[in-house]
């Protein structure tokens, strides 16, 4: 199978194989999945979020690591760990030998001698790929500077629940190419819906990765200006302009600013479109408090989302 950009660059590991007698079953990137696959998570997902009670992963631990803050991520997967009978440890760069230069490979053979799954969330991606190379237990990715796949595995799950079946619809992105768009392109191909984004040029994903997308036939297209690609869209997306680790600037601001979500670039898209945003948002920069407290916004489900659609991921991490 072709993957990403993300997993081009890195090409140190491989998803898939049960847990006892192959690789450990990681969760690095949605383009790493075939489809069934993915789909199989959110299945899962949405069983859960729909009443689904069992408990299987009684007995098991997961380890949490922070290089970076979080709300979100640490929360939903804390509560998915103990609902599904699991637990957890949170660790945070200060509270590790990771903060005072113990390698990532030390860290993950350590660890996988006392947890049964590690979640990373990190500055750098070659950390989650060391992190998973070295791991013996499965490794999930809970955000590094070049993608977020948690979370846009609940984001497909929200727009599957607003509009049915995803591959009939049209996602606009518009903001910086940032990590969080570069999942979304991940699942445009995937899950087989059209996605259009656009972005500053001199903040747009990488070619190598529009061109992969296409090649794998992927609806993904590019453009510099936010009315063409909102345009008759059922899901308009957008994300912070300063993510985590990412330097505020004037020029920043003033690439970014008219890719803000208003109620002006949100009535371009469908009357029923809906809104979504990953959070944390700044309300007057990426978008306006009028849109994102309107009614087209559903970024509540979307977070809530987060726990069911983890809780798929690591039941079929965990087996
Ligand atoms: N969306 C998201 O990952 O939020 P946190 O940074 O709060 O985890
Ligand atoms: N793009 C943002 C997402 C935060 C959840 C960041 O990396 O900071």
């Amino acid at each position: 199978m072709a993957r990403g950009i993300g997993a081009l660059a890195h090409s140190a590991t491989l998803a898939g194989g049960p847990r006892k007698d192959g690789p450990p079953r990681h969760f690095l990137d949605i383009d790493r999945h075939e489809t069934p696959e993915l789909r199989g998570m959110l299945d899962l997902g949405f069983a859960y979020k729909n009443g689904r009670r069992d408990r299987p992963l009684e007995g098991k631990t997961l380890a949490l690591i922070f290089e970076k803050p979080s709300t979100r991520t640490r929360v939903s997967f804390e509560v998915a760990m103990r609902q599904l009978g699991g637990d957890t440890i949170v660790l945070g760069t200060a509270d590790s030998q990771l903060g005072r230069g113990e390698t990532v490979a030390d860290t993950a053979r350590v660890l996988s001698r006392y947890v049964d799954a590690i979640m990373i969330r990190t500055n750098h991606a070659q950390k989650l790929e060391d992190m998973a190379q070295y791991a013996t237990v499965p490794v999930i990715n809970g955000l590094t500077d070049a993608s977020h796949p948690c979370q846009i595995m609940a984001d497909v799950m929200t727009l599957q629940e607003r509009k049915g079946p995803v591959a009939d619809t049209v996602v606009a992105w518009s903001g910086d190419g940032n990590n969080v768009a570069t999942s979304w392109i991940h699942a445009a191909v995937r899950f087989g819906f059209t996605l259009r984004l656009a972005c500053p040029e001199p903040l747009q994903p990488a070619p190598e990765l529009i061109g992969w997308a296409r090649r794998e036939g992927g609806r993904v297209s590019l453009t510099a200006d936010p009315g063409e690609a909102v345009a008759g869209s059922d899901c308009v997306v957008t994300d912070t302009w300063v993510s985590m680790g990412v330097e505020a600037s004037v020029n920043r601001h003033n690439l970014l600013a008219p890719y803000r979500v208003d109620e002006r670039l949100m009535a371009q898209a469908k009357p029923d479109a809906i809104f979504m945003h990953c959070l944390p948002a700044k309300r007057g920069e990426e978008v306006t408090a009028g849109v994102i407290d309107g009614p087209q916004s559903v970024v509540w489900d979307e977070a809530e989302n987060r726990l069911h659609a983890q809780k798929g991921i690591l039941a079929w991490c965990l087996g």
